[in-house]
């Protein structure tokens, strides 16, 4: 989708439809929209009146202008309460915006840079978050669409223009933009990971699409180790959990190394088991259905080095994955299994489906051997039990160190994506105890997220370092909001970019 910003009036400009804005209780619209109601000789207040329009965030108020304006439509938009209106309802007003003109049959669409006017947010600003919020919400996956899809019937908007009357706010607007194009692009990336279909994402075509982000001349760059070399380096956990597979593993090393000194070092670690079946744990039918998303963490980390490649941050940052396919089969890893990660830790697997944390040993291990970054990241579809305790919608963090979970905290709020923070115990780390190894691999049912975080832990060292267990945010099942289409989500880049930017301002 085209996203531009013209310099115009609305009352001049010529187009499909034209989504104007009202914040709820008013009755006697202002700024543009009112400039657009005068032109109409007072049609929208009466409208207001006469359909009963409230203003409640999403509801709209449509109609033909037959002439008499050279927009064809006109669609009030409806912001919520003006003072509940903040940098992410614009993200969901943008995302209205892509619905509407869907829903109205228009290709094309305009509309004003809502957020800059009455509600005096900064213009750069305000267009970064409806930038967001349109590019997101007209994401679309049709790979695996064939024959029996009927793309008559399918909808798309190719271009929103927003009609701006200042040529200062337009000049700002445009840097907003930009960066939500560049963020959008990173996320759909990882959309795109994460929702294509488990046959045509082995840990090979994860690897291929890391490979892909690491082009000639670009800081970034991609090694690739076979199961040969992670056997040499010890790998012997991550090893085990690919052993029913007959895809065999790749260990990512991605690295962007920037132009100016770095100021510090950052590895960011995903969870890419491409496929969970649980193993000869196996999983039920219908839990087993969803985990093509279990490489989300992988994909994030992936999205974060597309948006890398151009942010020209003065940070060394690495990212990391170990891809694997978790399947059950003669010869795979068996419960009662005794594996011994890169660090020289044993473990006891007493259920093949705790495979993340078994995989995630080795990749830390890894992380903290070769890459002793000043400070690790790590995100992955660990457990059910953070849907249990957080829903669908939050991510569940844990750190080592304050100051790091602070930053993600922050980093989150900014970038509009919800994390809440879950308590390390110390005293919940003996349920890891086993009696023919270091550590078992499962914890017991209660506090399961918690357990898996303290798993972690124990193979960071003192690295300070912040688990994201993204396992309910990964994928959406059922839309809540417009920017955040059925599918896998992306939740995470915007974070991590947010949270580099900070590390370094
Ligand atoms: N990939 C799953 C976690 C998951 C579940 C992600 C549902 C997204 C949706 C993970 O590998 C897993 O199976 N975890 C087990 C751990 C248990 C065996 C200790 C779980 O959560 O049940
Ligand atoms: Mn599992
Ligand atoms: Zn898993």
């Amino acid at each position: 989708m085209q996203l531009s910003i013209e310099h115009g009036e609305l009352r001049e400009h010529a187009c499909d439809l034209l989504i104007l804005n009202l914040f709820k209780g008013v009755m006697k619209p202002g700024g543009a929209t009112g400039a657009v109601d005068e032109a109409l000789d007072g049609l929208i207040s009466k409208l207001i009146k006469q359909e009963r329009f409230e203003g409640n965030l999403g509801e709209t108020l449509c109609f033909h202008t037959y002439g008499y304006l050279p927009a064809k439509k006109v669609c009030v938009l409806g912001l919520g309460e003006q003072k509940s209106f903040k940098k992410d309802t614009l993200r969901k007003v943008g995302g209205y915006v892509v619905k509407i003109a869907k829903e109205q049959k228009v290709t094309s669409v305009s509309t004003v840079l809502h957020g800059a006017g009455i509600a005096r947010m900064d213009a750069t600003v305000a267009a970064q978050a409806l930038g967001e919020g349109m590019l997101l919400a007209s994401y679309e996956f049709r790979e695996h669409f064939g024959k029996g899809t009927n793309s008559k019937k399918h909808r798309r908007v190719d271009a929103v223009t927003i009609v701006e009357m200042d040529g200062k706010t337009v000049k700002a607007a445009h840097a907003g933009l930009e960066k939500a194009s560049l963020l959008s692009e990173a996320t759909a990336l990882t959309r795109d990971l994460v929702n294509t279909s488990p046959r045509q994402m082995k840990p090979d075509d994860l690897a291929q699409s890391a490979k892909a982000l690491a082009k000639r001349g670009n800081p970034i760059a991609c090694k690739i180790l076979d199961a040969q070399a992670m056997e040499r380096m010890g790998m012997g956990a991550a090893l085990a959990v690919a052993e029913g597979s007959v895809h065999p593993p790749k260990l990512i090393h991605l690295s962007y190394t920037p132009k100016k000194k770095a100021k510090k070092k950052i590895a960011v670690v995903g969870k890419g088991v491409t496929f969970d079946s649980g193993g000869l744990s196996l999983k039920p039918a219908d839990a087993m259905t969803q985990m093509k998303i279990d490489m989300g963490g992988a994909a994030t980390v992936l999205g974060l080095f597309r948006a890398l490649e151009e942010l020209e941050l003065p940070i060394e940052v690495h990212g990391i994955v170990i891809a694997v396919e978790n399947m059950p089969s003669g010869g795979a890893y068996r419960p009662g299994d005794v594996v011994r990660a890169m660090n020289g830790m044993t473990i006891e697997i007493l259920n093949t489906d705790a495979e993340g944390r078994v995989t995630l040993a080795d990749a830390l291990s890894y992380t903290v051997k070769k890459v002793k970054p000043d400070e690790i990241v790590d995100l992955a579809t660990l457990t059910g039990a953070v849907i249990i305790a957080l829903g669908d919608d939050y991510a569940g963090l844990m750190s080592n160190n304050r100051t790091l979970a602070k930053s993600l905290v922050t980093a989150a709020k900014e970038a509009g994506e919800l994390v809440w923070e879950l308590p390390l115990a110390p005293q919940y780390d003996e349920a890891m105890k086993s009696k023919v190894a270091d550590m078992n691999n499962t914890g017991g049912r209660s506090a399961g997220s918690i357990k898996a975080g303290l798993f972690l832990q124990r193979f960071v060292d003192k690295t300070p370092w912040a688990h994201l267990d993204i396992a309910g945010p990964v994928f959406c099942e059922k839309e809540t909001r417009p920017d955040i289409p059925y599918g896998g989500t992306g939740m995470g880049v915007r974070t991590l970019v947010q949270y580099l930017e900070h590390a370094v301002s």
